[in-house]
């Protein structure tokens, strides 16, 4: 069981940027990623539709004998988490509890913003999550901003002001490796300024792509905000869990990565590469099952 892989799943590329913390953090562990890049993106799709995608993906991993399943995708985990834990024998880990408990431990004032995918900022999974934890609850929705580029949510809860914006086209700008250049600036600025404005003190960055653009965000955003990264809380929980569990690769052997993706290995490894560094040499094309 030691030496089985962790399995890691995501719509197309971003999730590398969790697999990279999760090598860095665990450096012995042996792990399959898988790209749905025939489906990608799940930020726009319905519930439903990620929920059957998810399940197909985590069958085709469960296959190949994985001892812990990290959903890798904001979308992914606020859609089908349950679903998962509910199917799969081997734990289940998601991003969005490791992001919200950060948050939470980095927010001195209370005023917190979150930016992901229409699907994640639509699901309010972040938000929920974050209650659950402080125990709390959403007292008051409200929509701000004038123009379509610019309205987020204000959501007021009993111990904290929330405020919720998708981002979506931060995706094809780190894709496009576009991440300091006046273009990123310039849209970081235009999605961000309602936030800006509102003063929050922590920022989660509720999306596999977004740590790519983290300096840019850092700087728009300025010295007083603290960027939550899911990736690093999330590697965190999969130690912690592995542990717990008595399941963590303590054999000494070199580990090995293997990447699966649904379409397209050549664009997967070229775009991954940004991602994840020199570290992608191959990828294999998954044939999924329907459910
Ligand atoms: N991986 C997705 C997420 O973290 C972003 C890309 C997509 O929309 O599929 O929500």
């Amino acid at each position: 069981m030691k030496e089985n892989p962790i399995g890691v799943f995501d719509s197309g590329v971003g999730g590398l940027t969790v697999l990279r913390e999760i090598t860095r953090q665990l450096p012995g562990e042996n792990t399959i990623y898988l790209g749905d890049t025939a489906r990608v993106p799940y930020g726009i799709k319905s519930r439903e539709t990620v929920v059957r995608y998810s399940i197909e993906v985590a069958r085709f991993l469960t296959k190949l004998d994985i001892k812990l399943l990290v959903v890798a995708c904001n979308t992914a985990s606020a859609y089908a988490l349950p679903e998962l834990k509910k199917r799969l024998r081997v734990p289940v880990i998601g991003v969005i509890e490791p992001g919200a408990r950060a948050a939470l431990r980095a927010t001195r004032t209370r005023r917190i913003g979150i930016i992901g995918t229409q699907g994640t900022i639509r699901s309010n999974s972040y938000v929920d999550e974050i209650n659950r934890l402080s125990g709390d609850e959403t007292k008051e929705v409200a929509e701000r901003g004038e123009k379509h580029f610019d309205r987020y949510f204000e959501i007021k809860t009993g111990k904290m002001v929330i405020f919720t914006k998708a981002c979506p086209l931060f995706v094809p700008l780190a894709e496009e490796g576009w991440t300091s250049n006046d273009v990123a600036r310039l849209t970081v600025e235009h999605y961000l300024k309602g936030l800006n404005d509102e003063k929050i003190d922590t920022l989660v960055l509720g999306c596999t792509h977004y740590p790519i653009l983290k300096e840019t965000i850092a700087s728009v955003m300025g010295k007083g905000v603290a960027l939550i990264d899911s990736a690093e809380s999330t590697a965190i929980e999969v130690k912690r869990v592995l542990n717990e569990k008595g399941i963590g690769n303590d054999t000494g052997s070199p580990a090995a990565h293997r990447f699966f993706v649904t379409d397209s290995p050549e664009r997967f490894i070229q775009v991954g590469r940004r991602f994840f560094g020199e570290g992608i040499k191959d990828a294999e094309l998954a044939e999924l099952e329907a459910p």
